[in-house]
């Protein structure tokens, strides 16, 4: 168990490699009330990611954490436990974080740390989830928010959002409007995290103490 402080407007430390578009609409519900949290750092593995840009413009500190610096997963994680937990943060958001983690560190955060994936998990682990779908010619496709396990893209649902695919899709066309979804659900869970209304015990998730099907909640536009 690791017990943290409970500050009174919780504090979230967000993982990102890439763009970071989920980061933008978290920081975007935090701007305009809708979620009522801090982002303490946003953390990128790599010095080129975007996402550090649009985090800095909203004057959050942002550190690189470089994981071609360390010799081995194992040092990396602790680094990167080491700089999180220096924040005390009450979530960890996984904002299109692009290493896989040791179980050392999902048990560490076990409970406390979300991920968004882009497919409706359990289909779909992993990467290139809209070729994929296209490849299994599913006629629907989506986004999941899930608590991080030690399982890649394995651990509880929380909530998913259904996209259609459309006869003429490409893998770009299906992955814009699937971001679309990801940028609306994953606000909304981070919210019900931040209100404590979201729980994780045992592996199950609960909402407002009622324990959700294995699939999460569908969200409904
Ligand atoms: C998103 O599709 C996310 O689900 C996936 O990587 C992409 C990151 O996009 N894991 P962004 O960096 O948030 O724009």
């Amino acid at each position: 168990m690791h017990q943290q402080t409970l500050h009174q407007v919780p504090r979230i430390v967000v993982l990102i490699s890439g763009g970071g578009s989920n980061l933008q609409a978290l920081m975007d519900a935090i701007a305009q009330g809708v979620i009522d949290a801090t982002i303490e750092l946003v953390i990128s593995n790599t010095p080129d990611a975007k996402g550090l840009l649009r985090a800095s413009k909203a004057g959050i500190p942002t550190q690189v954490v470089n994981h071609l610096e360390y010799s081995s997963r194992e040092a990396f994680d602790r680094e990167l436990i080491h700089v999180i937990d220096d924040k005390q943060p009450e979530l960890v958001v996984l904002a299109g974080f692009m290493r896989i983690f040791t179980p050392q560190l999902t048990d560490h955060y076990h409970g406390r740390m979300l991920n968004i994936h882009p497919s409706l998990l359990p289909l779909f682990k992993g990467t290139n989830t809209h070729e994929r779908a296209l490849e299994a010619e599913v006629d629907q496709h989506g986004a999941s928010v899930h608590f991080v396990t030690s399982e890649l893209d394995g651990g509880p649902i929380v909530l998913q959002s259904l996209v259609p695919v459309l006869g003429e899709d490409s893998p770009a066309t299906l992955a814009a409007r699937v971001l679309v979804h990801e940028h609306i659900i994953y606000p909304i869970a981070i919210k019900w995290f931040c209100e404590g209304r979201l729980n994780l015990s045992h592996d199950q998730v609960t909402m407002d103490g009622q324990p959700l099907p294995a699939q999460g909640l569908a969200f409904q536009s």
